[in-house]
């Protein structure tokens, strides 16, 4: 998306993955789109699949006590969201780098970078080859396992985290949903999440064990345990169908604070990540490279380097607020590790708050959909 943004300012970019195009392609991952990040993607676009296959949703349920009840964004907020997977966004954004013959490079390794606040320089190898580049900004889009952020010089990040004592078990079944909505719910079992990739598929989500064997988890028993934690008792419950993917999703939160070094900036998880209750990792990482398109695109403009300086405050600002939120929704959701009466009994009550004052459900609303991005004028 940087690559995308920069090239319609002009601005030269060279991207490097480590990954095959396969893989990132295939790769299921978050699912829910915020606003913003629609009206970019047709603002600027790329957003013609997403019209035609997003599925666009006004409201969300929470699910407690047997019973479930809709947040209603719409008419709450204005807005809503939208589910379309991460894995298309990234098809179509390579779809829309290739039409521009602009550099973009897969499978690549042993990648480096030097030079963070005088001349910056990266290098890395392709097909058995060195290559170094040098160039005026170095963006760290490199993930939470990446090399940019272990590239600050000792003493200037700080990281702040919390991990959580479980972890969600996923599975994408060939089955309907069976709600055109998301379903999040709390059960003396544990939380469980309802949601979809398409008309014809299912992504359902279970609160399990940290070190969890997917393998103690036959298809049986997951219909089984999903069936116990999300019906409701209006009839509601998911549809069953083959499943064809299984996987196991840590939570954790996590910043590193600042954002850049000299010339070196990050951009979405290699900075932060947010445990996955309340979709917001992808959107963060989106409205990174928002401010940090602009902040360059004025830095060629003007020779101003006052917008990239203030990229890391500016981005930061709203970062903590959608952590806030996905450590508030988590935190609502699942049962506690150890088990706690008073805790399980003080959440049912939040959830019965929330969903039934208008002030409660407009700030888990305005919250879901997504806080305004600050792009300093
Ligand atoms: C998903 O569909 O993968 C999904 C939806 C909502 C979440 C997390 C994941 O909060």
């Amino acid at each position: 998306m940087l690559g995308h943004l920069l090239h319609r300012r002009g601005v030269d970019s060279v991207i490097i993955e480590n990954r095959s195009e396969e893989y990132v392609v295939e790769r299921v991952r978050a699912g829910v789109l915020e606003q913003h990040v629609v009206d970019l993607m047709i603002e600027t676009g790329v957003g013609a699949r997403l019209q035609r296959e997003g599925l666009r949703h006004d409201g969300v349920w929470l699910a407690f006590g047997g019973i479930r009840r809709r947040i209603d964004f719409a008419e709450l907020t204005g807005k809503a969201i939208t589910v379309y997977g991460q894995n298309e966004v990234v098809r179509d954004l390579i779809d829309a780098r290739r039409a521009t013959s602009r550099p973009l490079h897969f499978e690549v390794d042993h990648v480096s970078v030097g030079g963070l606040d005088s001349n910056p320089v990266v290098r890395y190898r392709k097909d058995g080859k060195e290559h170094e580049l040098t160039c005026d900004v170095i963006a760290g889009c490199d993930g939470f396992h990446g090399i940019c952020r272990p590239s600050f010089p000792p003493g200037v990040l700080t990281a702040f985290d919390r991990v959580y004592p479980f972890a969600w078990l996923g599975i994408l079944a060939h089955a309907a949903p069976s709600s055109e909505e998301l379903v999040y719910s709390l059960t003396d079992r544990g939380f469980a999440l309802f949601s979809m990739r398409s008309p014809k598929v299912t992504r359902l989500y279970l609160q399990c064990a940290p070190d969890e064997d997917i393998e103690a988890w036959p298809d049986e028993r997951i219909w089984s345990e999903l069936e116990t934690r999300l019906s409701t008792r209006d009839g509601w419950k998911p549809n069953t169908g083959p499943i064809f993917q299984k996987g196991i999703t840590p939570m954790r939160s996590f910043v590193a604070e600042p954002m850049q070094f000299g010339r070196l900036f990050l951009a979405g998880d290699s900075a932060h990540i947010v445990p996955p209750t309340g979709a917001k990792g992808l959107n963060l990482a989106v409205a990174d490279v928002r401010v940090l398109a602009d902040a360059i695109s004025r830095f060629y403009d003007s020779g101003s380097e006052t917008a990239l300086d203030a990229y890391s405050h500016t981005c930061l600002q709203r970062i903590w607020k959608a952590q806030r939120f996905s450590w508030w929704m988590t935190s609502m959701l699942h049962l506690g590790v150890p088990h706690n009466g008073f805790d399980y009994r003080r959440q049912i009550a939040e959830l019965d708050y929330i969903t039934s004052s208008r002030a409660g459900m407009t700030t888990l609303a305005e919250n879901y959909v997504g806080l305004p991005i600050d792009t300093p004028r």
